[in-house]
């Protein structure tokens, strides 16, 4: 995999953004605008209540580790498209629109760069507002609407051409800042194109400084020292919101069930819980597989294996070779071999997201040669169809469970709402406390 080098716009001419609602975002900006049916009676509610603070006192409560502040989804990297797939349309010299935060933006690329230059601007003509996605993109790099052809610098969103404008004006009119693109920072990590939504002054500067999510198991691709193992991104946009998947993807125990006989089968369910044991504003949220009873010690070896909510948009299975051994009951040596699963969730819109799944196995070494060759040698198109399938078989669980009376956007009800009594929903619940905390305003 080839990481090209990070390529922030320059966002000197960048003006203020023209829909902007401000620095702060909050995970309602971008929750389902569904209506909600009634809830559950008032009884019940309470009751389920009293159920609910005295799990959240044992789903890790103690393992907060700070606290300081909501958390500020603005100021974020986010993916918004495999770098393959935008390399291909840039290559047929189309502006690309995507959509994040429910904003729509333009990516664009010069056409015939080996390090290619990407950049961002919202997807609006400062003229008369059309999309400039409808544009085109010109030998220069340079975009172009396609309502009266104004043309516009790459990286600086700079206005370079008013064709109904005598040269003298031309000149006087482009130097005006609001001839300008408004540009957002836009950089390639990871083999993805990563945007940052917040443009305004202060955020601009932020975006110099923070870079995308650190993902061990990605990183690891580009390290020559490790072997791995790894699948190309599949990538697809749900109709559900970001908070509902991330929910969905952190609840391993739904995975033999809702998928069985595409990964796993219900007669198989999974043998454990999860014990939280990291709950913090930036870090996220962590477990580690633990004995399904919760009166039971987690054994160290099973520290090793862990699921976690990474803010803002990842979340990392990371199994090691103990965990498989216990599982199957194999007797082989541990070594360091760990099979990671990553999955990326971008919120692009009120009750829809986008999402980059990978796996990735680290210090494949001591797996036995043919398995690799066939990994290897593996289509990418039978991989995705396994990955539509198991996308397709919980996705009418998820939309329907968003109309089951959760608060619209924040789902701060979900404590009267759900009952959840096991050790295999600590995460879920540790992720919606880490909503409530932090991403809920
Ligand atoms: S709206 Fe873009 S040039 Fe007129
Ligand atoms: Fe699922």
């Amino acid at each position: 995999m080839v990481t090209r080098a990070r390529s922030v716009t320059c966002a000197a001419a960048a003006r203020a953004p023209i829909h902007g609602r401000g620095n702060r975002a909050r995970l309602a900006t971008f929750s389902s605008r569904r209506r909600r049916p009634a809830a559950r009676n008032a009884s019940s509610s309470s009751r389920l209540a009293e159920t609910r603070r005295a799990d959240d006192e044992q789903a890790g409560a103690s393992a907060k580790e700070s606290s300081a502040g909501d958390y500020d989804w603005k100021r974020q990297w986010y993916p918004v498209g495999t770098l393959s797939s935008f390399e291909k349309r840039a290559s047929l010299r189309e502006p690309i629109e995507v959509t994040l935060l429910g904003e729509s933006l333009v990516v664009w690329a010069e056409p015939g760069k080996t390090q290619t230059v990407w950049s961002c601007s919202k997807n609006l003509c400062p003229h008369r507002l059309a999309p400039m996605s409808e544009g085109r993109v010109r030998d220069d790099g340079r975009i172009e609407c396609s309502y009266h052809g104004w043309q516009f610098e790459k990286e600086s969103g700079v206005c370079t051409r008013i064709p109904q404008a005598s040269p003298e004006e031309e000149a006087k009119f482009c130097s005006s800042s609001r001839c300008t693109l408004s540009m957002h920072p836009i950089q390639v990590k990871y083999g993805l194109v990563w945007v940052w939504p917040d443009n305004s002054k202060a955020g601009l500067a932020e975006s110099m400084d923070k870079p995308p999510v650190w993902l061990e198991p990605l990183e690891a691709i580009d390290d020559d020292d490790i072997e791995t193992l790894s699948n190309e991104y599949y990538q697809r946009d749900l109709e559900y919101d970001f908070d509902t998947l991330v929910e969905n993807i952190v609840d391993s125990s739904h995975v033999p069930h809702a998928h069985s006989g595409i990964q796993g089968h219900r007669d198989r369910p999974f043998p454990y819980g999860l014990d939280v044991v990291r709950f913090d504003r930036d870090a996220g949220v962590r477990a580690t597989v633990a004995p399904k009873d919760r009166s039971e010690p987690v054994p160290e070896a099973m520290r090793e294996s862990y699921v976690e909510f990474l803010p803002p948009v990842a979340i990392r299975y990371r199994f090691s070779s103990t965990f498989f051994n216990s599982w199957s009951g194999a007797k082989t040596k541990p070594n360091k071999r760990s099979a990671n699963l990553v999955v990326l969730a971008t919120p692009t819109a009120p009750g829809k997201c986008r999402i980059f799944f990978r796996t990735t196995v680290m210090h494949a070494e001591s797996l036995p040669f043919m398995l690799k060759l066939i990994s290897r040698l593996r289509p990418v198109f039978l991989e995705h169809q396994t990955r539509m399938d198991v996308f397709d078989s919980d996705a009418w669980l998820l939309a329907k469970q968003e109309t089951q009376g959760l608060e619209y956007g924040t789902k701060r009800n979900w404590r009267e709402l759900f009952v959840t009594p096991t050790r295999a929903d600590d995460l879920v619940l540790g992720f919606r406390r880490w909503v409530d905390e932090w991403g809920a305003g």
